[in-house]
């Protein structure tokens, strides 16, 4: 098994483009199932998670042709195409269940295997399938399996998510495009990945409106015309680089990316003390002596990242004072806890509440990854330790983080994969 070894203290200085969205790209995938026509994908990030969506696209029938080493690809969706997706893609990768929607849009059925478990937490469906429900969807379960479908097609409906979750309104915004009627989708997610949903879907001619902060209204239509779509750049890329560079007072400039989009993690870092300047499609992050101590918490969008609360621990640890972190989101997501103890982080958990004392000084040890943000946390305090750190389970990071190391390199960071 891959292991990554990082030998630190590394003082990180340059630039670091950043890849295309991983969150982005899956949904939109997804999407590609309503139509038949081609689509060309640019700035789709090479990571195992978009490969396992491929894959499972290929298993339903896609064509997809990758153009190599430009990050970009073309699909075709038959006439005909199998409906079910199976356990094996599914079981590796839960955003798998965004192909349920499109399916059903489309054909009029689905078979799709229930995603499983996940380090993170219990991570149901419960919302996705109610909504669904609310266009005219019957589905069962059984043997691991969420049989559905639609004899007379998917009807517009006003549906009101009773939890905010992104998913869920991923998997209704792309079913609704082709559904009878108009449909308004009321208590939406709003992560920029939506959004850029959001784009990709009206380029190809769906009719796609926000009508209020989260509301969302979208009227059926029958056909889609070919596209060509540039996916959005990683902001939890940005975010893990960004964090990278307020440790250790490294200077980084983050490139390829909407600083506006950034917003929430900018003012965080300038709030513990980080020189953070703006430019057009880039960040200069500067990290200071003394970083200031900071409480949190993980919310939607436009709140902080559940997805860089991992990331941001090891920031926080480096703080002159007590902070505390409230994890809102996800019920398991201290699990880089255990970890950066054993390299010497002084962090205390109860329930949903991380207490982290500061003042750390890391120091190198053999830590495993166990989900992919934790991975790159411990990525990130490894390149702030004394001495060597070796990394297990790295195939976590593999899922969300294309070419980290190489980027990390090009920085002044000593890493290294071994097998
Ligand atoms: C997506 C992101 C993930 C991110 C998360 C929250 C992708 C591929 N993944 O995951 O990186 O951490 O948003 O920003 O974009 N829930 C239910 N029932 C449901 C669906 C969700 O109870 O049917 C709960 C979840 O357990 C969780 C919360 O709602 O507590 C939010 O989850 P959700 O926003 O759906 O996350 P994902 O779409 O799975």
């Amino acid at each position: 098994m891959k292991k990554l070894e990082v030998f630190g203290v590394s003082k990180l200085k340059g630039q670091i483009k950043i890849s295309g969205s991983k969150n982005a790209s899956l949904p939109i995938l997804a999407a590609t199932l309503l139509s038949e026509k081609k689509i060309s994908l640019t700035n789709v990030p090479q990571v195992k998670d978009v490969e396992t969506m491929i894959k499972l696209l290929e298993s339903m029938g896609s064509k997809v042709k990758k153009i190599r080493n430009e990050n970009s690809l073309t699909i075709q969706n038959n006439k005909n195409m199998k409906t079910k997706a199976g356990y094996n893609l599914m079981s590796t990768m839960r955003a798998g269940i965004i192909v349920l929607g499109p399916l059903l849009a489309r054909f009029g059925k689905a078979k799709v295997s229930t995603p499983g478990g996940c380090s993170i937490g219990v991570r149901p469906i419960d919302i996705h399938l109610e909504a669904l429900k609310c266009m005219g969807v019957q589905y069962k379960i059984i043997d691991g399996y969420v049989h559905a479908n639609a004899k007379s097609g998917l009807i517009g409906a006003k549906i009101r998510f009773p939890k905010i979750s992104v998913g869920a309104t991923e998997n209704l915004l792309i079913a609704s495009c082709l559904a009878k009627g108009q449909t308004i989708l009321s208590n939406c997610a709003i992560e920029p990945e939506i959004k850029d949903l959001t784009k990709f879907l009206n380029s190809m001619g769906a009719k796609i409106t926000w009508i209020g902060k989260r509301q969302v209204k979208i009227v059926g239509v029958k056909k889609f015309k070919e596209v060509k779509y540039k996916i959005m750049f990683d902001r939890i890329e940005a975010g893990t680089m960004l964090i990278a560079g307020a440790i250790n007072q490294n200077n980084l400039k983050i490139k390829a990316i909407e600083p506006n989009i950034l917003k929430t993690e900018i003012n965080i870092l300038k709030k513990v003390g980080a020189k953070v300047i703006k430019k057009k499609n880039e960040i200069n992050i500067q990290g200071r002596v003394k970083i200031k101590n900071i409480n949190l918490k993980t919310s939607p969008f436009p709140g902080f990242a559940t997805d860089l609360q991992a990331q941001m621990m090891v920031l926080l640890c480096k703080a002159n004072k007590k902070s505390v972190i409230k994890e809102d989101i996800f019920e398991n997501r201290f699990q880089s806890v255990s970890e950066l103890r054993r390299m010497n982080a002084n962090i205390n958990v109860k329930g949903n509440k991380a207490t982290i004392e500061g003042n750390t000084i890391f120091k190198g040890a053999q830590v495993m990854a166990t989900d992919l943000r934790a991975s790159a946390s411990l990525v990130l305090a490894a390149l702030s330790a004394k001495g060597k750190t070796t990394i297990s389970r790295i195939y976590h990071l593999d899922r969300g983080y294309e070419d980290l190391e190489k980027k990390l390199k090009k920085v002044g960071a000593k890493i290294r994969r071994i097998n």
